[in-house]
């Protein structure tokens, strides 16, 4: 044993040591006594912490709106010689708070089979000009004034355009682009609501509900034009665009 450590205590030798006393003493009987109780240690009970709110996603009532307005158009029936033809209504792709949107005239025959809008020959074309403006087709908003396909492509009448409207405007409140390309006449006509063509409409720079529009030729009219020429107003109206985006102007790589 180290000096100033006390011997370890024998317990039992000790009860039975004072028993024997007791015993000496004449006592014959000694109650058991309460069983001794340990309280429990005091549980630590962790403290909760409440997780800060996620901040509010400012989109997230636009994307739910939209959503809204797009089974509205579904069931639209405003229009009876295109309610009763379509496959389906073709409401628009694309993010919210796009950069740029483009506006097509309505949907043709792969848009109503597909339900996107510019999937057919026309829209590869429109998908290589936005490219070649330095944009991904999905980075862009891509949407026409007309949600059905006119049957055999014909052009919309101004009633089935001006049912469509509150849609169209609807739903360019809630996309809110910043800049707008009006792809041929039926779309350029229908933002500015004026009865001037294309040819005379191109080339400028306009306002569409407070955002900068330019109006430029649609991708059908450039597969059918032969010379090259409309192509050519294209891409000067593309020019038009990024330079009023303030964004470089891609080099054209030649064929
Ligand atoms: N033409 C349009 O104007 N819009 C489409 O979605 C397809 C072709």
């Amino acid at each position: 044993m180290t000096e100033g450590t006390s011997p370890p205590i024998d317990l039992a030798r000790q009860v039975r040591a004072h028993l024997d006393a007791l015993r000496a003493a004449g006592v014959t009987f000694v109650p058991r006594g309460e069983p001794l109780t340990i309280a429990p240690a005091p549980v630590a009970v962790p403290e909760v912490v409440a997780e800060p709110a996620p901040p509010p996603d400012p989109l997230a009532g636009r994307t739910r709106e939209l959503t809204v307005l797009s089974g509205e158009v579904a069931g639209c029936n405003r229009c009876e010689g295109l309610f009763s033809t379509r496959t389906q209504t073709v409401f628009g792709v694309g993010p919210i708070d796009p950069d740029v949107a483009f506006v097509g005239e309505a949907p043709g025959a792969d848009e109503d089979r597909t339900g996107e809008p510019f999937v057919g020959k026309a829209g590869q074309l429109l998908t290589r000009i936005i490219n070649g403006c330095g944009f991904k087709r999905e980075e862009v908003y891509i949407f026409n004034t007309l949600k059905c396909r006119p049957p055999g492509n014909r052009t919309p009448t101004p009633d089935e355009c001006a049912n469509c409207r509150p849609f169209f405007e609807r739903q360019f409140d809630l996309v809110r682009p910043k800049f707008v390309v009006a792809l041929g006449g039926t779309a350029a006509k229908s933002l500015l609501n004026t009865t001037t063509g294309i040819t005379r409409l191109r080339g400028k720079l306009y306002e569409f509900r407070g955002v900068p529009l330019v109006c430029t030729f649609h991708p059908s009219a450039l597969l059918r034009d032969e010379s090259g020429a409309m192509k050519r107003d294209v891409w000067e109206d593309m020019k038009l665009l990024l330079r009023t985006m303030g964004r470089e102007i891609p080099t054209v790589k030649k064929a």
